[in-house]
């Protein structure tokens, strides 16, 4: 076992922390709220690889492992969850879910554009009725011989208003229960499809999410995702790699506010002296070390159980369950710890805050976790 990084993936964790640091931190509060995200960020990110991380350089990506996504995701995260959502999509959901079980056509359509950040992905699988229960798919895609015929609403969907390519779940057959469900590829321009008004969220206001609106939209058959009936597993498998994302951007919200946090306390001084001296102050900094270096660890353990070709359901859940809680709980604290001026957003803990309680709910809430965790263990 070795706790020690690669010189590549240290390598380009200093490269995301570079640019978290020089590129996302100007105008990050700012972003957040107004509500944007500029293009030019995205194609920014897009040069340093950050948009297809692990796809095969074959098709326009970095080629680099889960270990390294993790890396970046964390260090964007620090400063800026609404980058890192949109990276997280792009790379876990959308282009691995075309790069692993996509045609060979589909790859090289679409990937060299989205691994790029020439365009964007979005993922499209929760519903106005349909979050947690996801088989209960209300949208629907009618077979109508050389197309699918698409109906339905979409929530909540990240990249929502600016992405190129949706990937869509819908049901197919109703009677067939999960194994009537497919996935597509939409594009943007197909003629029926329209965006909805854009959410005011509490939290990563940066990044962009909407309701999708799908009335008659004709799918050439050549746009869906795997065998007739592959939807539902395809979303399963797609978000266990997603959780790992989710959860590396958890554990660097949670790193964001710790950092923040420890700088204060040795620079605000209180009783006559550095807070950080005060044992309620450096007591709760201890607590927030052990916390992320565990959450840590889970995040790690779910990248290389993918990275070596292990099941990692089980552990992308437990690494998202676990940082998402240390991301809420130690938020909170580094509020606490900046007083007064962790109240106001130029302290930037208030807006890790807000951030840090979405990643709680996407990609499956806690529950949806403690679900798949449960039955792993209740079945050995
Ligand atoms: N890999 C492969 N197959 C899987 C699987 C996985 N990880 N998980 C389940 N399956 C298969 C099962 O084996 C089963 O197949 P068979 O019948 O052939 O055995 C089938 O899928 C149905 O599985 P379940 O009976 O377990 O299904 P369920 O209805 O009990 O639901 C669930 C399971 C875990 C609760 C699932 O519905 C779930 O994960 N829900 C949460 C959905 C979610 O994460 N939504 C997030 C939206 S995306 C998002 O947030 C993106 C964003 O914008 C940031």
């Amino acid at each position: 076992m070795q706790f020690k990084l690669s010189e590549e993936q240290t390598m380009v964790r200093d490269a995301a922390r570079e640019f978290a640091q020089t590129e996302l931190l100007p105008g990050v509060i700012e972003r957040d709220e107004l509500q944007q995200f500029p293009d030019n960020l995205v194609k920014k990110m897009g040069a340093l690889g950050f948009m297809g991380i692990m796809v095969d350089p074959k098709y326009g990506g970095s080629g680099m492992d889960t270990i390294s996504y993790v890396l970046i995701m964390e260090e964007l995260s620090k400063v800026d969850a609404s980058a890192s959502v949109m990276v997280s999509v792009n790379n876990s959901l959308v282009c691995y879910g075309i790069e692993a079980y996509g045609t060979e056509e589909q790859k090289q359509k679409y990937l060299p554009k989205l691994a790029t950040g020439d365009w964007i992905g979005a993922f499209c699988l929760s519903e106005p009725e349909a979050g947690s229960d996801a088989t209960s798919q209300s949208t629907t895609a009618i077979d109508k011989g050389d197309y699918y015929l698409l109906n339905g609403t979409k929530n909540w969907i990240t990249n929502g208003g600016r992405a190129q390519v949706y990937l869509v779940i819908a049901q197919t057959d109703r009677t067939k229960g999960h194994k009537g469900i497919n996935a597509f590829i939409v594009e943007r321009d197909t003629p029926g499809f329209e965006i909805g008004p854009k959410e005011n969220k509490l939290g990563i206001r940066g990044s962009d999410t909407h309701t999708l609106q799908f009335n008659d939209v004709k799918i050439p058959k050549e746009n869906r995702i795997g065998e007739d009936g592959f939807g539902f597993k395809f979303a399963m498998k797609t978000l266990s790699g997603g959780r790992i994302g989710i959860a590396a951007q958890a554990l660097g919200i949670a790193a964001g506010a710790y950092e923040l946090s420890l700088k204060y306390s040795k620079e605000r001084k209180a009783f006559g002296t550095e807070i950080s001296n005060h044992q309620a102050i450096a007591f709760k900094l201890a607590e927030m070390a052990t916390d992320i270096e565990a959450a840590r660890l889970l995040v790690y353990k779910a990248a290389l159980d993918k990275d070596q070709g292990n099941n990692y359901d089980t552990s992308s859940a437990m690494a998202k369950l676990y940082a998402s809680k240390v991301a809420m709980q130690h938020s909170v604290e580094a509020v606490q710890i900046h007083g007064g001026n962790g109240f106001v957003k130029d302290y930037h803990v208030e807006r890790l805050m807000r951030d840090a309680k979405i990643t709680q709910i996407y990609e499956g809430t806690s529950e949806i976790q403690k679900i798949v965790i449960s039955r792993a263990v209740l079945k050995d």
